[in-house]
């Protein structure tokens, strides 16, 4: 193992990469003590030089272009913090691996879309491609995949990946609050940002499940046909009634091994009210493995932020520092197979289904009959009380049953007469 100081360059010195920095800056002999090295920073990147990052900048080198960083003979490892899936972020990972640089990354987008092809350039020129970071911030479930739990085989993968969401879905139900107003709330605090659909529709999420499932199951990360559905059409009634089933509402990330394909899907589901993923609040995230032989394990943290997302970047760094090298996905890039993902019509679960009619006799009579119509069984009903011929808010849930099976009866449902807005449908998930 080497005794040289470990040289980083750091390509965008924005919330994380200003954490970075103040890690290296402040923890830098313990750093030393447990990697038995120092970790020095010997270039930056940022677009404006005059920003004041709330850290001193001024003994490195100051880079105006980040991609350059890939050629200077004074670095070993790239951290590149700029973000996105292509541009600088893509040309200075790819130019850094040829280049014979380790690269240390946060970006779920660059890896969830180009991860697989830069794995391969990694693996040709022996050096690492780490991305901690890029999934649920601060917690290390990377590593736990790739290294604690490597000798078992992984079945199935429940997150919840997205703090800002888990935060609005938390507020909602804690104060009965509507979806809008939590979420204008949330951008206040600086826990959504001023354009939050990357992280409300569910993309933020579905980037860091492909990387997971990708992981996990020896797959080329795959965005394609993954479903992805965000928490838009969650409102104060959904929240209540799921309570009142005894279930609570968070923006899930599954992925499952079966016998016939892969699921890959993020969406909104109900979930038991005492399954530790439905207790996680506020913007925290936790992800629940369930592995052959060390059976399940559930592990929360602080999904994002500027210390718990460095703190995985730095965890990515000292294993580098220490020469603990390991391939991207853990195997080998040339054998990560083509993921058949199973597709969600085939998806069996129990179904939440709102909707608004015309409070009129016969209505609760000609929706049963569209649901047996597809052979789907009802399993509870509940319908506050409203006036007669005033409109009412009617929930059911519906024992297993498929997916295409109630798309199907919703379609007849929507086109009765007394039906006066889209139904919602939210699956649940049991466990
Ligand atoms: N924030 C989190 O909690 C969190 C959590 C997990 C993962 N991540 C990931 O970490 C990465 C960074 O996120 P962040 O929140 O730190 O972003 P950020 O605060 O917006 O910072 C981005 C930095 O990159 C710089 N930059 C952007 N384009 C550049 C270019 N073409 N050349 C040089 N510098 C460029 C920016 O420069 P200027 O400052 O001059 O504009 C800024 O310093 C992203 O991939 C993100 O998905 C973030």
């Amino acid at each position: 193992m080497s005794h040289a100081p470990l040289r980083l360059a750091i390509a965008g010195i924005g919330t994380v990469g200003a954490g970075v920095v103040s890690i290296v800056q402040h923890h830098a002999a313990m750093l030393r003590q447990r990697t038995g090295r120092d970790i020095i920073i010997t270039a930056v990147s940022a677009r404006d030089r005059t920003r004041d990052r709330g850290v001193s900048l001024d003994a490195y080198a100051w880079c105006d272009d980040a991609i350059a960083l890939a050629q200077r003979t004074d670095v070993d490892v790239v951290v590149e913090l700029m973000g996105g899936a292509e541009g600088a972020a893509r040309q200075l990972v790819t130019q850094s691996l040829q280049a014979g640089k380790h690269v240390v990354t946060a970006n779920k987008a660059l890896i969830a879309h180009h991860g697989a092809e830069l794995s391969e350039i990694a693996e040709a020129s022996n050096v690492m491609l780490a991305f901690e970071a890029a999934v649920a911030g601060g917690i290390p479930i990377i590593k736990l995949i790739k290294e604690g739990l490597s000798a078992n085989r992984y079945e199935r993968i429940i997150g919840i990946l997205n703090g800002t969401c888990n935060y609005i879905l938390s507020v909602m139900e804690r104060t009965g609050r509507d979806f809008a107003d939590v979420l204008a709330e949330a951008q206040a605090l600086g826990y959504a940002e001023a354009d939050p659909s990357f992280d409300i529709d569910g993309v933020d999420a579905s980037h860091k499940l492909c990387i997971l499932s990708a992981l996990a199951f020896s797959t080329v990360p795959n965005l394609q046909g993954m479903h992805c559905e965000g928490i838009r059409n969650i409102g104060a009634d959904d929240i209540l009634a799921a309570h009142e089933l005894g279930y609570r509402i968070r923006l899930l990330a599954v992925t499952v091994q079966r016998p016939e394909g892969i699921e890959l899907r993020v969406h909104p589901a109900l979930m038991p009210q005492e399954n530790k993923i439905a207790q996680v609040t506020d913007v925290y995230n936790a992800v629940h493995l369930f592995t052959s032989h060390a059976a399940d394990m559930f592990i929360e943290g602080r999904g994002a932020g500027r210390d718990a997302t460095a703190s995985a970047v730095m965890a990515d760094v000292i294993d580098i520092a220490r020469g603990h090298t390991m391939l991207p996905f853990m195997v080998s890039a040339q054998t990560l197979a083509r993921a058949q993902l199973v597709p969600l019509d085939a998806f069996d679960s129990a179904y939440y289904v709102r909707l608004r009619v015309r409070d009129t006799a016969g209505v609760l009579a000609e929706l049963t009959r569209c649901f047996a119509d597809h052979d789907i069984s009802v399993a509870s009903f509940i319908q506050h009380a409203t006036h007669p011929n005033q409109e009412a808010t009617i929930i059911l849930t519906t024992h297993i049953t498929t997916e295409a099976k109630v798309r199907a009866a919703l379609v007849d449902i929507k086109a009765l007469s007394s039906v006066v807005a889209p139904p919602c449908m939210i699956r649940i998930e049991e466990e």
